[in-house]
């Protein structure tokens, strides 16, 4: 609770749109799921679920004996198929709604009952003829009523969209859920497009877990995991359309719910802006390299400074924050006259160790060294010496570093003297 509460206060107000996969809705975990999305409504998210059907139709159109063309990830509806497509999508919204209507009478957090709305929102168009083939009843979207939505969602309603659009002529169209749900988030201006799906986050070519992507690296990833291509490709699009986060989670118990309240998160997030910041300190953040260096000046790894002193220099840090928290921190000390700098106060969050977060502290801490036309950068350290050799600094003696420097040498510490010329071609 401790852990999840900044999240809590941080989701608040905000506008989550869900695609839940089809295949979740035959799932046993659903219930569960359910729960935790009515969950996000007692803590305050805005929020909105666009469910799939495509197992559901497939079921149907089996039973029928038709059998399903395809244009890329497009299903061809003629009318025949548009009819079973209603009942799969009529019957799919029924058994999400009588789930959510058991979860909010759970009512989470003591919450107000939660009522369930849908609408005429989505106004659609054929998706005409595509390759050479009329896609008849297959649709593309043409516009989502936001406005309307957002009133549901002031009301703390939970809209509910199906994906099925209407023509100003008066037709019914098939849509896919997935590009309904990317281009809702997008109309709505949402902070978060949540992916929930059966395949679970995305996967890497040698089957790795992908943590996190930026929206270049998700299309350079889209090309070589075909699997994955068209959620990639939809987030890529709902970042260009200005949604913060997508996050792509599968639906193991739990999961949604560890992605969204824990710093790590469970599936694959996909963001707007660089995931990690490297960037200098404010005052801001004053508490996050306190809690950072605290526990290394206890063990005597670094010296102790008070929180004001920290305060006075805290343009000299700079930190990395992942995802709202500081988990590492270094500082430059210039000597201006001498041309050298101390590097300084180097941490690294033990969850964050052997991440190279150290490695491009340091490295950002030298380039800003050298833009300060400084020649030198040299450490003090009891613990971290053939870090930093590994890092080309090199053994030096007491007397090479600044004289003002040398007077606060402190004798009992012992630290050993590292120095680094950032110039080597000087020398
Ligand atoms: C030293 C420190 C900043 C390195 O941060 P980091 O983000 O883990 O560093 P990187 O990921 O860039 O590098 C990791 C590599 O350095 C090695 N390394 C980490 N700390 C080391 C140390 N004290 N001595 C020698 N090597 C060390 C790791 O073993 C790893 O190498 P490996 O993967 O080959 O085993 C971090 O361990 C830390 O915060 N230590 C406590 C504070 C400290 O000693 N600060 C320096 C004094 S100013």
């Amino acid at each position: 609770m401790r852990d999840a509460s900044p999240y809590m206060r941080a989701h608040r107000g905000h506008t989550f749109v869900v695609y839940l996969d089809g295949e979740l809705v035959a799932n046993p975990r659903l219930a569960h799921l359910i729960q935790d999305l009515t969950l996000l409504i007692g803590i305050g998210v805005k929020l909105v679920v666009v469910h799939g059907t495509r197992p559901q139709v497939d079921l149907r159109l089996r039973a029928a004996g038709l059998e399903s063309q395809w244009v890329g990830h497009l299903r061809v509806t003629d009318s025949a198929m548009l009819s079973h497509v209603k009942e799969a999508t009529a019957a799919t919204r029924y058994a999400l709604e009588t789930q959510f209507a058991h979860a909010t009478r759970i009512r989470p957090l003591g919450s107000a009952p939660i009522r369930i709305v849908g609408g005429n929102y989505v106004t659609a168009r054929p998706a005409g003829v595509i390759a050479g083939v009329d896609l008849q009843f297959t649709g593309e979207i043409r516009r989502i009523d936001a406005l309307m939505i957002t009133s549901h969602l002031e009301h703390s309603d939970l809209a509910l969209i199906s994906p099925l659009g209407y023509s100003s002529t008066g037709e019914m169209f098939s849509l896919n859920a997935l590009d309904l749900a990317t281009s809702v988030a997008g109309e709505l201006k949402a902070s978060k497009l949540i992916v929930l799906r059966h395949g679970g986050a995305i996967v890497d070519s040698t089957g790795r877990l992908v943590r996190q992507l930026t929206q270049r690296e998700a299309r350079e990833l889209q090309r070589a995991t075909p699997a994955s291509s068209q959620v990639l490709a939809n987030a890529v699009r709902a970042c260009q359309f200005g949604v913060e986060r997508v996050h792509i989670v599968d639906d193991s118990d739990g999961a949604l719910l560890l992605e969204l309240f824990t710093r790590d998160g469970s599936g694959t997030l996909i963001s707007n802006t660089p995931f990690d910041q490297l960037r200098t300190a404010t005052i801001e953040d004053v508490g996050g390299i306190l809690e950072l260096l605290e526990p290394l000046e206890a063990e005597g790894t670094l010296v102790k400074r008070s929180r004001e002193k920290l305060e006075t220099e805290i343009e000299r840090f700079i930190v990395v924050v992942r995802d709202g928290a500081t988990v590492a921190c270094g500082a430059l000390y210039p000597f201006q006259s001498e041309a050298a700098g101390e590097i300084a106060g180097i941490a690294v969050d033990s969850q964050y160790r052997r991440h190279g977060f150290g490695g491009a502290l340091l490295a950002a801490l030298e380039q800003r060294a050298m833009g300060l036309g400084l020649v030198n950068t040299f450490v003090l350290t009891t613990q971290a010496t053939h870090w930093f050799q590994e890092h080309g600094y090199l053994r030096a003696n007491l007397e090479t570093l600044p004289m003002q420097r040398q007077a606060l040498y402190n004798y009992q510490r012992n630290s050993q003297v590292l120095t680094k010329n950032l110039n080597p071609t000087s020398s």
